[in-house]
């Protein structure tokens, strides 16, 4: 057994949104590694699906439906996974969904719902089981879904690049506060690249105002999925970096090779993808200390931030003049 497996084998995750794409690759993959899994999903059909697959592969694991916004859904959930597969010694906050089109044509609902799924859903997966990991007492691990997107910016797409921001400065702030209140659970945020999903088709779109221009985005976005990672190889890559304790977990480090501050980390830069156009950073605790990787990169360098979209190329905007 390899190092991923002694750290994972025998314990449990809970993840949430594992009936499809990113999570259901991060379920499939902790059972491989001897982990029971329970899957929380809105979709009960899909999580069923993959629950009973992982079971009929000789492991364990249980799948509920619930609604990460709602945060009695998510207690309950805790309290019978607790019950029913022990401890939980690693959560991953994973349901997400984006969301198409100009700002301004983004209606209300859509705003509220996809701020309440990505961005509250996590806090609601902090609140239930953080006080039990720590009344259980066993070393656990939170693990919340960034983006690539949580450290760039890009036009059409702004609410849920907001919500990967906001998950990014939520997970480094929960981290800072449990190293603080020295409790032993440790954090990550993970941001993939482009893998394989349904979360573009099932993405929202703007009703009125300029429909054309988000669909446009969304065409531009299924193409990138032509050449997207499968989920269990994102998965593998997540594991191995968390295993070495990274804070930062990327499926594409190639892409975090781009020069902006986030950068890697020695695990990720030593992953086989393309790791040569690595760009050396310091270490993850000296930039989680006060700011967050994207204020020390606007501070240090006056520069915006990567932009992609629309299937162009990233490129590096100047929001000040030179
Ligand atoms: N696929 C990518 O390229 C990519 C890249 C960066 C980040 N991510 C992130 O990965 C996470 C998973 O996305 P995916 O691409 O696998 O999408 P997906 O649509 O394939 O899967 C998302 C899952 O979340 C579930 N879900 C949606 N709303 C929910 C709710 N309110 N409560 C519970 N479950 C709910 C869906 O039913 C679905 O099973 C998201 O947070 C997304 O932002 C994905």
């Amino acid at each position: 057994m390899g190092e991923t497996g002694k750290q994972f084998a025998d314990g449990v995750l809970a993840v949430t949104g594992g009936g499809s794409g990113v999570g259901e690759g991060l379920a499939r993959y902790a059972a491989s590694l001897g982990m029971a899994v329970a899957i929380a999903d809105i979709d009960h059909e899909a999580a069923r699906a993959v629950a009973d697959d992982l079971v009929r592969s000789g492991g364990k694991a249980l799948a509920r439906k619930v609604d990460v916004r709602d945060l009695g859904a998510m207690d309950a959930f805790a309290d019978e996974v607790y019950g029913e597969l022990g401890p939980v010694t690693l959560l991953i906050n994973n349901a997400g969904i984006e969301q198409f089109g100009y700002l301004w044509d983004v209606p209300e609902v859509s705003w509220h719902r996809l701020i309440d799924i990505n961005v509250t859903g996590v806090f609601n997966g902090v609140k239930a089981f953080v006080p039990r990991m720590v009344r259980a007492g066993v070393p656990s691990r939170i693990w919340n879904l960034s983006s690539m997107g949580g450290v760039s910016v890009g036009p059409r797409q702004a609410p849920y690049i907001v919500s990967k921001h906001a998950v990014l400065a939520l997970t480094e702030c929960l981290k800072l506060e449990l190293e603080s209140a020295e409790i032993d659970v440790s954090v990550a945020a993970i941001l993939p690249g482009p893998v394989t999903s349904r979360i573009f088709e099932s993405a929202g779109g703007v009703e009125s105002g300029d429909r054309a221009a988000g669909e446009a985005e969304r065409t531009a976005m299924l193409k990138v999925k032509d050449a997207a990672m499968s989920p269990l190889e994102a998965a593998e890559r997540v594991f191995a970096q968390g295993a070495a304790g990274d804070f930062y977990l990327l499926t594409h480090p190639e892409m975090a090779a781009l020069p902006w501050p986030s950068g890697v980390s020695s695990s990720a830069r030593e992953a086989p993808h393309d790791s040569s156009r690595a760009s050396s950073t310091p270490p993850v605790g000296e930039r989680l200390v006060g700011y967050s990787n994207r204020a020390v990169h606007h501070m240090r360098d006056k520069i915006g931030t990567v932009c992609c979209g629309s299937g162009k190329p990233p490129r590096w905007y100047s929001w000040n003049n030179p």
